[in-house]
């Protein structure tokens, strides 16, 4: 890992020390030109570790209305491997908490109570505190109460205690339980000075992490040249992106990003760690196949970063500027769909074309981005029972591997893709480019598993029917958690070592 190996020497400074003097910097520049418009540099007499929403309520009153919104907006919680959906998720991620219950997203406010009653981490006694990394306001000074343990520990039974201690004097207000303290303020905001800052220590050590060139050549800033532009996304992008729980670093949350944050880039990373010692080898071992998968998790910020809204940033169509109380312009603070919002979200440069021409084109950008995704997939689950009948037939060894690490190729660009909840737009391109990538893998797959079969004399037109079968059976069973149940039967059976 090149970019790893050059990290800690000469560009390890500290992110946050430095987007604060580059605004400062600005602000003098500012002085000095336009003494007139400058602004009074804001001082809200807020703790600098203020953490709360309440405790900006009262000073931003149409800000926290807006913010408010969040709340309202809730949206049918529909599992994600419904037959309208993704059908064959719980094939391909068999193994996976997320083949038993995966859901769509509701807003912010709910991020973290959302969190804490999803069956992975209900149903599972070992999650670690990690997962709460881009949940919840607190992260921050759980690192000053817990030091390097902070990503590490037991959800259940040393973090949600502390959590719930600190939050219980302003439970079940109008944020609800944990709004308070889930996504928030002090997540975008320096509660002093209310500049856009990076509070989730992800980001930065991921950004320390990475060739400066690349950054460059990338993303068009390096650390010493982030301007607010750049905050308006990157304050996003302390969330929105693709991570990993880095086990040579106390389960640090991590982005894959040395190599860079193209979707090719952060497998590279990971095929640069693959078997080595000590190292993140992915998420969970597929039941089917018995390889290690990676779990992908959406980069939004990375898809976005080379697409054709490279320039315009995630505020810009996220949170637009709006009228309020009659007179006053302020950003949105609903996040949700920019499709809501089109007259200020895409208007703006887009006057040439009216409100409906733009969603008919956003619209026809995801169906064209949905078909290629749910042929990647059917294609992937094809394969994975391909592969489980290597298994099964006691193929040669060194032809399984191969063909198993085909299947983590495949599916990890889709996933990647799938896991982008812009459904294509932010870049239909980059989008396509992975679909091409991970048909490819998955075909490769194929192909060997079925000259390998062939030797050993199988009946490859029997096969074909008992993958569309059981395929079938799941997309055909109604209760959702229990459909990875149909996922494995006496043709493909449970192939993984460790259970
Ligand atoms: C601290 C982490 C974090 C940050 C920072 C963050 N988000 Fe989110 N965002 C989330 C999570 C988590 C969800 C899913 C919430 C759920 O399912 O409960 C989400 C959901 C969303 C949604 C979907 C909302 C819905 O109603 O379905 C949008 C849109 C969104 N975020 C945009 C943004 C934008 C734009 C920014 C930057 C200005 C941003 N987010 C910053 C964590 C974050
Ligand atoms: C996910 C990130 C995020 C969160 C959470 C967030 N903000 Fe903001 N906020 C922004 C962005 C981005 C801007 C635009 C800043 C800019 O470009 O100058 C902004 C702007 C503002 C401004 C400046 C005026 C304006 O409307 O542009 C105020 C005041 C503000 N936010 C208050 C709040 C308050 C109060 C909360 C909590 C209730 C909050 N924000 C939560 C990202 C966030
Ligand atoms: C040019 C405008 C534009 C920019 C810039 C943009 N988005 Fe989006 N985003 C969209 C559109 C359009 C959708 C699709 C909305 C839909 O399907 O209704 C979307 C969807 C999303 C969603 C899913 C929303 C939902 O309702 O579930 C998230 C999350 C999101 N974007 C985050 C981001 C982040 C983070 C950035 C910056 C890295 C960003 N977006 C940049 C326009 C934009
Ligand atoms: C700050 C200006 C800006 C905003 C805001 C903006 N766009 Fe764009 N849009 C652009 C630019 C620049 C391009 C690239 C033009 C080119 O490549 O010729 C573009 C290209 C597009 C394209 C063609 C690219 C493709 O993939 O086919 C579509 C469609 C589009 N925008 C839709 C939207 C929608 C929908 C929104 C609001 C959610 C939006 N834009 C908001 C500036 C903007």
């Amino acid at each position: 890992m090149k970019g790893m190996k050059k990290m800690g020497s000469n560009h390890k400074k500290p992110l946050l020390l430095m987007v604060l003097s580059f605004l400062l910097m600005l602000a003098l520049v500012g002085c000095a030109s336009s003494q007139a418009k400058e602004k009074e540099p804001i001082n809200t007499g807020l703790d600098p570790a203020e953490w709360n929403s309440y405790a900006f309520k009262d000073k931003y009153p149409l800000h926290w209305e807006s913010f408010m919104k969040n709340m309202v907006n809730e949206k049918e919680v529909k599992p994600k491997n419904d037959p309208s959906i993704e059908p064959y998720l719980p094939i391909l991620w068999n193994g996976f908490g997320f083949a038993v219950e995966y859901n769509l997203t509701r807003g912010h406010t709910y991020a973290f109570e959302d969190q804490m009653v999803v069956r992975r981490i209900t149903g599972n006694p070992n999650a670690i505190s990690a997962c709460m990394s881009c949940k919840t306001t607190l992260f921050p000074k759980m690192m000053e109460e817990f030091g390097d343990q902070a990503f590490k520990l037991n959800y259940h039974e040393e973090a949600m205690p502390w959590i719930d201690k600190m939050t219980a004097p302003d439970k079940d207000r109008e944020l609800g339980t944990y709004g308070h303290a889930s996504v928030g303020c002090s997540t975008c905001h320096d509660p002093v000075t209310m500049d856009l800052r990076i509070a989730m220590p992800q980001l930065t050590l991921s950004l320390e992490n990475m060739d400066p060139e690349i950054m460059q050549r990338q993303l068009g800033f390096t650390l010493d040249t982030i301007t607010q532009h750049d905050m308006r996304s990157l304050v996003c992008a302390q969330c929105h992106v693709e991570y990993y729980f880095d086990p040579a670093n106390n389960a640090h949350t991590t982005f894959p990003w040395t190599e860079g944050v193209r979707m090719e880039n952060m497998w590279d990373h990971y095929e640069e760690i693959w078997e080595k010692d000590g190292e993140f080898q992915g998420e969970y071992v597929s039941r089917l196949t018995n390889q290690p998968i990676l779990k992908a998790q959406h980069p939004e910020y990375e898809l976005w970063s080379y697409g054709p809204h490279q320039t315009v940033s995630c505020a810009d169509c996220h949170m637009p500027y709006q009228r309020v109380d009659g007179k006053k312009k302020i950003s949105s603070h609903r996040w949700g769909s920019p499709m809501k919002t089109a007259e200020e979200s895409c208007r703006t440069c887009h006057a040439d074309k009216s409100e409906t021409e733009l969603k008919d084109r956003v619209k026809d950008i995801q169906t064209v981005h949905k078909s290629a995704l749910l042929e990647a997939q059917d294609i992937g689950a094809t394969a994975t029972y391909y592969v489980n009948r290597m298994i099964t037939r006691q193929v040669d060894e060194a032809k399984i591997k191969e063909a198993q690490y085909l299947l983590r190729e495949g599916q990890w660009f889709w996933d990647i893709i799938a896991a982008e909840n812009s459904k294509g737009f932010h870049n239909p391109q980059g989008a396509m480019e992975s679909f091409r990538r991970s048909i490819k893998a998955s075909s490769q797959a194929i192909e060997l598993a079925t000259i390998e079969l062939m030797k050993l004399g199988e009946d490859i037109d029997e096969l074909k029917k008992q993958i569309e079968i059981t395929k079938q059976n799941v997309v055909n069973e109604t209760v959702s958690h229990e459909k990875h149940l149909q996922a494995i039967n006496e043709w493909f059976p449970n192939h993984r070592d460790k259970q």
